[in-house]
């Protein structure tokens, strides 16, 4: 006799079909151990911008929205999802009160090690956003790289109604987020490839599924991606993303007690273009 491996196949056509949206894959992607470790290096690697934008356009963004803002030295601002501090160590350089929150400890870590070496005064949480209890706290937030689009609609209200509550009335809040122009770019991907490790999701060798589902009637895209490890262990990985116009976010942004001050293609200040993959705002809390 011989033997055969068994794959589930039914396991398989059941997540190879188009999941209803924002149903969950892995809970554990930003702070997974191992994960969060090639995470951290992508922030870092000043030559990609798959977890954090370049060096200078960062130093660029922080230019302009200390401009934008009219951000003086001595108030306080909140950055969520901050990674590793890439904003906030500069934003504290420029005399900011600074508190940084994510839920990657490995990249909070980096950042108090980080602030302690350039004696940066920098309060850094390791939280997860969607639980923000501060108010009436700040004079500014921000919400960078897009840190809105993979959350449930219901997630976006929540999280938008804490940042409101946390800002101090006239509170000023920049976030950017996508469009679909993004995806048009970046197409549905239907691919899989083998690794022997280590690799991006797991140190030892294992199989990528990886698909793209479209929800165009909801501005709504998934990446998803089937893990499977050499022990025949499956884990599935879910970026959802709800992109958005300047007539979608809106609505959205004054739900939740803003009112929009300022619309760009990005947050360098590139006036806006209908063909923008990305979109910049700032938003004042009314
Ligand atoms: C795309 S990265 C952007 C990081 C940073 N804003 C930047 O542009 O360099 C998203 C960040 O948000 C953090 N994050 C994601 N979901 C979070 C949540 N629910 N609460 C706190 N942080 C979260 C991740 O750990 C990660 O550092």
């Amino acid at each position: 006799m011989t033997n055969t491996p068994v794959l589930n196949c039914q396991l398989l056509h059941l997540w190879t079909q188009q999941p209803p949206r924002f149903e969950p894959g892995e809970p554990l992607f930003w702070d997974d151990p191992y994960i969060s470790e090639q995470m951290l290096a992508a922030h870092l690697n000043p030559n990609t911008e798959a977890a954090s934008r370049t060096p200078p356009v960062i130093e660029k963004t922080v230019n302009w929205m200390m401009t934008v803002m009219g951000l003086q030295p001595g108030q306080s601002l909140i950055d969520l999802g901050c990674g590793p501090g890439l904003y906030t160590s500069r934003l504290a350089q420029r005399g900011l009160h600074v508190t940084g929150v994510d839920y990657s400890r490995r990249s909070i870590d980096y950042a108090n090690h980080t602030a302690a070496e350039q004696k940066l005064d920098i309060t850094y949480r390791y939280q997860n956003y969607l639980t923000l209890e501060d108010e009436n706290l700040y004079d500014a937030a921000l919400l960078i790289y897009g840190d809105l689009c993979p959350l449930s609609p219901e997630n976006q209200v929540n999280l938008l109604r804490r940042i409101h509550r946390a800002l101090k009335p006239g509170g000023q809040f920049v976030l950017d987020v996508t469009t679909r122009q993004i995806r048009a770019r970046h197409g549905l991907k239907n691919s899989w490839y083998v690794s022997d490790g280590p690799g991006f999701w797991k140190a030892g060798p294992h199989v990528v599924l990886q698909h793209g589902f479209d929800y165009p009637e909801h501005d709504t895209f998934l990446d998803q991606y089937i893990v499977i490890e050499a022990d025949g262990r499956a884990t599935v990985y879910r970026n959802w993303f709800l992109d958005y116009s300047p007539e979608t976010i809106r609505p959205v942004l004054e739900g939740a007690g803003f009112a929009v001050r300022g619309v760009w293609n990005d947050l360098v200040g590139t006036p806006y273009t209908p063909d923008t993959e990305w979109i910049g705002l700032l938003a004042q809390k009314e």
